[in-house]
């Protein structure tokens, strides 16, 4: 995948008071700056639940099947006692939010199984900024993290989920932060990938197995209290199958009818 993959047209920015934001104009040309605030879409009526992440993520609904996910960011660990959402200014395009933006519109593009992106913004104050996403919602969807505290998966969605995994990672894509709470479970056979805030594009290397070690350290801390047909050796090495299988694979040369069930059906603009 190209490193500098050019930025569709429909791709705008807009400048707003105190900062600025990255649009996708063919999805939300209607985009305005109160869409980043939740309570614009509590008065609304049309909040729809949150979820507990790092910072605080907000559930909009915007149609029968259709929604929006409002992510403000915030830092996890030690720092975020000193300052909870607040970024050190280093410009435009370093900002976290234009950059998650940016990668997620290239890894749809590619046809990874990414939730869309809608806008991104910052704010900028002297030497900070702070920063929020709203991203497409993939509705009928469970984390990882969720499923396993209620049962276990079939062996057959470990594998499926190995295999994506591995798509991701033969096209260079990587994770900062691959837990059980960012793979998100799609209908029944549908896997994603959420949260790629720090992520980047660069060439498969350790990285990789890294990668699957903290995933593997997520889903024994997510289980170790559960029974063991939540989480088994069994199931890890399903994953594994999958990863290993999958060598080469891109959304590219998956056969036609995976590629389909690879790709969420996108609302008309
Ligand atoms: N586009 C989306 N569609 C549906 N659910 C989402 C989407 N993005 C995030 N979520 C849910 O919200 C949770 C938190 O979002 P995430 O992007 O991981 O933010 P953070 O971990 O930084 O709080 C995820 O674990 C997932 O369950
Ligand atoms: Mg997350």
């Amino acid at each position: 995948m190209s490193r500098q993959w050019p930025l569709g047209s429909e791709v705008k920015r807009k400048d707003l008071t105190g900062g600025a934001m990255l649009y996708d104009a063919s999805r939300a040309g209607n985009v305005a700056a109160s869409w980043f605030d939740p309570e614009y879409w509590r008065e609304r009526n049309e909040l729809d639940g949150e979820a507990r992440g790092r910072g605080t993520v907000h559930f909009i609904r915007t149609g029968e099947e259709k929604g929006l996910v409002l992510r403000h960011y915030r830092r996890g660990g030690l720092v975020a006692r000193l300052s909870r959402d607040q970024y050190v200014w280093r410009g435009e395009s370093e900002t976290r939010s234009f950059r998650e933006w940016q990668l997620l519109y290239q890894l749809r593009r590619a046809g990874l199984p990414v939730p869309t992106p809608i806008a991104a913004r910052y704010r900028r104050q002297g030497y900070f900024y702070t920063a929020d996403i709203l991203t497409e919602r993939l509705m009928d969807s469970e984390s990882l993290a969720s499923r396993l505290m209620r049962s276990g998966i079939p062996i057959l969605g470990w594998i499926t989920i190995g295999r994506c995994i591995r798509m991701f990672h033969n096209l260079g894509v990587y994770h900062a932060d691959l837990n059980a709470h960012n793979i998100l479970l799609v209908a029944d056979d549908l896997v994603y990938l959420v949260d790629f805030d720090r992520g980047r594009l660069m060439r498969p290397g350790l990285w990789c197995d890294a990668n699957l070690v903290r995933l593997r350290r997520s889903l024994e801390k997510i289980t170790y209290k559960l029974p063991p047909e939540h989480f088994s050796e069994a199931d890890w090495h399903g994953l594994l199958d999958g990863y290993r299988q999958a060598g080469g694979v891109t959304p590219a040369t998956l056969n036609a009818s995976a590629a389909n069930a690879q790709r969420t059906t996108l609302p008309a603009a």
